[in-house]
């Protein structure tokens, strides 16, 4: 059963029922508002839920031709077209398999000539479609959500960062299995970008995440775990499974 404190947390015997649960919400979002629009991530975390999204798209289920999309972030010089960037990703796993009007698909451009003015642009882009409406969020090891990593100061809005190792190693399959390979910056929403959408929902899964989602959870406010600040929006869901709340106190 969900919790009533915020943020909710419910949890899930796998991965799988999570991905279920949140492409269900996302349907009937859908459903109630087609023209929703939607924050999204990258990373193995949301595989499951884009498989679930095509599965609906297949059955024709769900219209998707009037939603409209964000992503969260993408790579510091790393053209649309290269095969490790996050558009790519999101072409493999969810845009080549359920129609969105490309026009309605929005992304950084980690190529842009000018990133600040990138950064703005994307701003002005996420204002003009209303705001988002769904976010949804993986969260790395590290505690960072979108690319906004830990440090003593988090930036509010759209973007250029420094990517931590760590997050370097875990994208390093996009680059060959190269961690090297991976970009040093990358463009990311802020803090205020990602905490100004309607509702949230934190998808994780595994060991690995546990001792973050108890911090994210129960722990202080710290720009040292970026995620901590979801406790400041009223209308965040934490989906994780039974190993991603192994920390959490039932
Ligand atoms: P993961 O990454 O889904 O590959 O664990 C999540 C993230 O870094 O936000």
């Amino acid at each position: 059963m969900p919790s009533t404190r915020s943020p909710r947390i419910t949890v899930f015997p796998n991965d799988r029922a999570a991905a279920r649960a949140l492409a269900r919400r996302i349907t009937d979002a859908l459903a109630a508002n087609p023209r929703l629009v939607l924050g999204l991530p990258t990373g193995r975390t949301p595989v499951g839920l884009y498989h679930e999204l095509a599965a609906h798209a297949a059955h024709g289920h769900t219209d998707f031709s009037h939603v409209t999309t964000f992503n969260l972030d993408e790579f510091l010089n790393v053209g649309p077209d290269h095969p490790g960037s996050y558009r790519q990703f999101m072409e493999q796993h969810l845009f080549s398999r359920v129609k969105i009007p490309p026009e309605r698909i929005n992304f950084l451009n980690g190529s842009a000539a000018d990133p600040p003015a990138e950064c703005a642009r994307y701003e002005r882009a996420i204002a003009d479609a209303g705001g988002i409406d769904l976010q949804i969020l993986g969260i790395g090891t590290n505690g960072h959500i979108g690319f906004n990593e830990p440090a003593r100061q988090l930036q509010s809005r759209t973007h250029c960062v420094t990517l931590k190792p760590e997050t370097r190693r875990s994208n390093a399959a996009l680059f060959g299995g190269d961690a090297a390979a991976v970009p040093e910056k990358a463009l990311s929403m802020g803090m205020a970008t990602i905490l100004q959408a309607r509702s949230i929902v934190l998808l994780a899964n595994g060991r690995s995440k546990a001792s973050c989602i108890e911090r994210v959870v129960n722990g202080p406010l710290t720009t040292e775990l970026p995620a901590s600040f979801l406790q400041l929006h009223h209308g965040v869901d934490i989906l994780i499974d039974k190993s991603a709340a192994e920390r959490l106190e039932r």
